[in-house]
């Protein structure tokens, strides 16, 4: 099995619906990818675990999704110097606005990038992702141009269902 580029952590298994988006648009690229739940509240020493491990196991860039009191990017962000990307679910008493404050308000000096609430998230973290391994990688970066080109062109070439 090819080694992990990307660690997607999730706060619980009931954030997969929103995280396989994420995990397909990584497949879609052939970005080698792991999954694992872990809480930074119910399970903080798992947390910490795959956050200070990530770097020797060849890992480039984490994923971490979670809801609520979502201080899970933040306390893996805290273990570990690779570049963490942080998905708020949606959901909750606010739908998703207390995910994204608690995700989104990092202290200085620990950064968390934070993208949008649920799938659009999701997708674009995988797509961060991507960019972030282009920077290095000729054969990301022409899996990214591909990406960008057709999205584009899709886009130009949209019909109207009645147009069809
Ligand atoms: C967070 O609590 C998880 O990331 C999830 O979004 C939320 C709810 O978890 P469950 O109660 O559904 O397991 O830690």
């Amino acid at each position: 099995m090819e080694k992990p580029l990307v660690s997607i952590v999730m706060g619980s298994v009931s954030d997969w619906d929103t995280m396989r988006h994420c995990a397909e648009t990584l497949e879609k690229f052939s970005i080698p990818y792991e999954r694992n739940i872990a809480s930074a509240h119910r399970t903080p020493e798992k947390a910490v675990e795959i956050a200070s491990t990530a770097k020797d196991r060849g890992v480039k860039v984490i994923i971490a999704a979670a809801g609520g009191a979502a201080h899970l990017a933040g306390v893996l962000a805290a273990h570990t110097r690779l570049p963490i990307l942080g998905v708020p679910m949606k959901g909750w008493a606010t739908d998703g606005m207390d995910s994204l404050l608690s995700t989104v308000q990092m202290p200085r000096g620990i950064p968390v990038m934070t993208l949008a609430i649920g799938k659009a998230g999701a997708v674009n973290a995988a797509i961060s992702a991507l960019q972030m391994l282009a920077l290095s990688s000729p054969e990301y970066d022409k899996i990214l141009d591909d990406f960008r080109k057709k999205q584009t062109q899709d886009v130009l070439d949209v019909k109207f269902p009645d147009e069809q």
